[in-house]
């Protein structure tokens, strides 16, 4: 069942998204050479608790983190380490928080100083699929158009689209209903309608579409070895459009 928001809901999910963007945006802000990830998950902890919100991964399924970051040929949910980041590496970060007893969640891929072409094209396909996936997110469209869009732009960049991971409707859970696929065709799947509200998260490789979990039971990482890029905004359908919640 899909779980339909009110007009008081969605403002109050705006507010938990709000912490989320603002927590990314300040952590994005300290990825620099020679940064660890152990410190940016440090700071997102402390950012959100002192807004008055909950980080929403840590103990999530029994993840141990706040903040995930998954650098280079990780796709998704890796550990915040001790390892200095690098020039040229690229690192994906997604953060989650509950307020008020709803859930916020958003990711960005950013570049730790100068990168690879190839890095870049990668980093701004995700992103651009994200922003035509967030497009469809009106009433009388399918959640296949969402998914058919954002699979055209990662694909038409020639790159590929990880199948084993989706989005998720979002709301007093972290994961609702319906699944988001990044992959689909038009005109298939649930009509959306106003007060639903979906986290749409592309994770795009450079290389091939197959991920493998590592033996730490959360990592995911390119089963060839090759980049990954990983944007996620939440979006509300409403009669006005798509509004993007996780904005600062
Ligand atoms: N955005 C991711 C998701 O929706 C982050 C979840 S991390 C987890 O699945 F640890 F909470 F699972
Ligand atoms: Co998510």
């Amino acid at each position: 069942m899909i779980i339909i928001k009110s007009p008081a809901e969605l403002d109050a999910m705006r507010e938990a998204n709000r912490v989320v963007a603002r927590v990314l945006a300040e952590v994005v802000a300290a990825v620099k050479p020679g940064a660890t990830t152990a410190q940016l998950d440090a700071m997102a902890e402390e950012m959100c608790r002192a807004m008055g919100a909950v980080p929403g991964f840590k103990g999530y399924h029994g993840y141990p983190y706040s903040l995930c970051c998954s650098p280079n040929e990780q796709v998704v949910h890796g550990f915040p380490s001790d390892d200095p980041l690098q020039e040229g590496d690229i690192l994906s970060m997604d953060f989650g928080a509950v307020l008020e007893g709803f859930n916020g969640d958003a990711a960005t891929t950013v570049a730790v100083g100068q990168i690879s072409d190839e890095a870049s094209r990668l980093m701004q396909a995700t992103e651009a699929a994200l922003v035509a996936g967030i497009e469809h997110c009106r009433p009388g469209r399918r959640l296949g158009d969402l998914s058919a869009a954002v699979q055209k732009v990662a694909e038409g960049a020639g790159f590929s689209v990880v199948r084993q991971f989706v989005g998720h409707g979002i709301g007093r859970d972290l994961h609702e209903e319906p699944q988001v696929p990044n992959f689909g065709s038009p005109g298939r799947g649930v009509e959306l309608k106003p007060g639903m509200v979906l986290a749409i998260e592309p994770m795009v490789n450079a290389g091939g579409a197959e991920v493998e979990i590592l033996a730490d039971g959360w990592t995911a990482v390119t089963a060839d070895g090759k980049l990954s890029a990983h944007f996620e905004h939440t979006v509300a359908v409403t009669d006005d459009g798509p509004r993007i919640l996780s904005l600062p």
